[in-house]
């Protein structure tokens, strides 16, 4: 099967993907909240960009190699952390780390993951980010911490857009819980997956595993409530906490304001991830993108990481042109892993970097920092 001629976009992985997968699974992944308007707008936002095509620049030769936080990439985007991996497809958070060590670029692990930092320890070489929700206790956090570290995570990335669980209301027509509550319809659907359905029985039923580690001390009643139980409601005294507690890389995931970006610089944190959580949070928010130019103003010596609405390599060149220096991705890796297994997330990585190339010859921009200027203003 020749994969740049059947999927050579991400929603041809998509579409896959939504056939292999069970539904109750599938929309968990693709769905945001509300009538999700936002997740339109982070698209639309973004198709919304445009640049200046170049003419008689001779032969085009992009140089996609960053450096970020200390570390030299050869591409600018990475996996972002996405709860309940391995539920997508039977040993996604392995697949993934392994893909993602194995291109050079980053793998972030959930909290919300079904592994513990240690089954991906031996998969994940020098690429490892980690997504801590903060639990209130403070010896669990920095627990997770410890444990994340000596796995190999090196940066630590604080989500903190999440005050309370929002409705995503496909989700709960989908019915999907942790550990799945079985009914007929889901009894059908994984009849009908049955390449899902036999990897899920080899790799044992998915649950929130990191969690479960601690909320056995936690009261939590069950494992479902396990990723409910473990977040905190955390305050900015706890970012200046955790930078005192991590001698690495901190980020703060879901940042959409500047003043909120400059006061998180002031408390020390080393990079800023602008991100409305792909529209899984609120309906109600500006798109993503249109944040990015602001903050890039408000923190202009601070790295930013950009996520929410990307789709393909060209998405990618936007949020960098806008000031972003990292691009991340959580459902187009998903989709990838679920329409083809273990070659997915490689495919993905080879597809999104000859889009980039392809439209830097037509952009004329040789390297990353080229973009802002050929912007259409
Ligand atoms: C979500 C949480 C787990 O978006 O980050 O589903």
């Amino acid at each position: 099967m020749d994969l740049d001629t059947r999927f050579p976009a991400v929603s041809d992985l998509r579409a896959r993907a939504r056939r292999r997968i069970p539904h109750f699974v599938f929309e968990y992944l693709d769905s945001a909240t509300g009538r999700e308007d936002q997740h339109g707008r982070n698209q639309s936002a973004l198709s919304d960009i445009q640049f200046w095509p170049a003419i008689l620049e001779g032969e085009p030769t992009a140089d996609l190699s960053t450096s970020f936080l200390g570390r030299d990439y050869p591409l600018p985007f990475g996996c972002a952390p996405v709860g309940m991996s391995g539920i997508m497809w039977p040993g996604a958070e392995k697949l993934l780390a392994a893909a993602c060590s194995k291109a050079g670029v980053p793998y972030c692990m959930s909290t919300v993951a079904t592994v513990v930092p240690e089954t991906l320890a031996p998969h994940i070489g020098d690429q490892g980010w980690f997504q801590l929700y903060m639990p209130k206790d403070k010896e669990i956090r920095l627990d997770m911490c410890r444990r994340a570290k000596a796995a190999g995570f090196h940066s630590l990335i604080l989500t903190v857009d999440v005050p309370l669980e929002s409705r995503r209301e496909r989700q709960r027509r989908a019915n999907l819980t942790i550990p799945p509550k079985v009914n007929a319809a889901m009894v059908w659907s994984m009849m009908t997956h049955p390449e899902w359905t036999l990897g899920t029985l080899r790799e044992g039923i998915p649950s929130l595993k990191f969690c479960e580690d601690y909320a056995k001390d936690m009261e939590a009643t069950s494992v479902a409530h396990a990723g409910h139980v473990i977040r905190g409601n955390p305050s900015w005294d706890d970012i200046a906490w955790m930078r005192e507690h991590w001698d690495g890389p901190l980020l703060v995931k879901g940042v959409q304001k500047p003043e909120d970006a400059k006061t998180l610089v002031g408390l020390g944190v080393d990079a800023i991830w602008v991100s409305n959580h792909s529209g899984r949070q609120f309906d109600g928010g500006p798109a993503s993108i249109t944040c990015l130019p602001d903050i890039r103003a408000a923190v202009p010596e601070t790295p930013i990481v950009f996520d929410s609405g990307v789709t393909g390599g060209l998405d990618i060149l936007r949020a960098l042109a806008l000031g972003a220096d990292f691009v991340m991705m959580g459902r187009a890796f998903h989709y990838a892993v679920g329409a083809l297994g273990a070659k997915g997330p490689g495919h993905l990585i080879h597809i999104l970097e000859q889009d980039m190339r392809s439209c830097m010859g037509q952009i004329g921009a040789t390297k990353l920092s080229d973009l802002r200027e050929r912007l259409v203003r």
